[in-house]
């Protein structure tokens, strides 16, 4: 039997922890960014392409609950490790309040140092967020990323060449806004050398089956935040995904390779085990 002073011994310890672990996962854990590196292999051996670094920024979700201080944080650590691309994968509001000046001038410094494309999020004005009644539309923040020179692909493909290598990117819309569509994002696409790097912006995982009859090499998405709470046991029942084997990090499909971030900023001021994330892909 529990004797009264050992029960309330328990107790205090389970009230502290809890107490800890609430102010861990509201004030420390969501501003603690890790710069995480992956190595991804696109091309079959043999053909020889130059190794490309790209920075995946994703769900910086400017907002009251993520402080534009962590957004600039996020941008000059990945500037610093020198991309050759930047890939922004949408939700870069949350709701219509962002402090939009800001938001122009923490974006506005990777346009100018490395070519940055953008897809939008679910958050960022399209059909979902205006079905829910919050109202706005995804006008503001198209007119923020011109007025920076980040090229907002929405359905539509471009190419560049870096490195010597020719890259395809292709921007889709978003899946819960009823607005990816691969079919127009591809469709004027040229045909490409062995030693070209087709990546697919995307910002919503579940959106993946729609990509089956499209030629890929690398899929980037957001979204999920990684789940935002990771629980030890349980995982991430939180993720807004149906798939819940793609919550975050790379993953072979389809015979191409998809990578989920964990993103930069947050819904609701929380994440648990589950740090915000400065995402380096070297492709090669
Ligand atoms: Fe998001």
């Amino acid at each position: 039997l529990l004797s009264r002073r050992r029960f309330l011994g328990v107790a205090g310890a389970a009230v502290l922890a809890g107490g800890t672990t609430t102010v861990y996962a509201r004030r420390w854990e969501p501003e603690w960014l890790e710069v995480r590196r992956t190595q991804i292999r696109t091309q079959p051996s043999g053909v020889a392409a130059a190794s490309i670094r790209i920075l995946h920024l994703s769900d910086l979700h400017a907002s009251p609950v993520v402080p534009m201080g962590l957004i600039t944080e996020a941008i000059a650590r990945g500037l610093a490790e020198q991309p050759d691309l930047v890939a922004l994968t949408g939700d870069f509001v949350t709701g219509r309040n962002a402090d939009w000046d800001a938001l122009r001038e923490a974006l506005s410094v990777l346009p100018v140092v490395v070519p940055t494309f953008a897809c939008l999020g679910n958050h960022d004005g399209g059909v979902w967020t205006q079905r829910g009644g919050r109202g706005y539309t995804s006008q503001r923040l198209q007119q923020v990323l011109a007025e920076t020179g980040i090229e907002l692909l929405h359905n539509r493909s471009r190419q560049i060449t870096l490195r010597g290598r020719p890259v395809q990117i292709t921007g889709v819309g978003d899946l819960w806004a009823g607005e990816c569509q691969p079919a127009i994002a591809f469709f004027d696409q040229q045909p490409l050398p062995d030693e070209a790097l087709r990546l697919v912006l995307n910002h919503n995982p579940d959106a993946k089956d729609l990509f089956n009859d499209y030629p890929w090499d690398l899929m980037l998405c957001g979204h999920t935040h990684g789940g935002q709470l990771r629980l030890p046991l349980i995982g991430t029942p939180f993720a807004p995904v149906a798939d819940k084997r793609f919550v975050e990090g790379l993953h072979p499909w389809d015979g191409r390779q998809i990578y989920i971030t964990r993103g930069v900023g947050n819904l609701h001021g929380v994440r648990f085990n589950c740090r915000p994330e400065v995402t380096l892909l070297d492709v090669t």
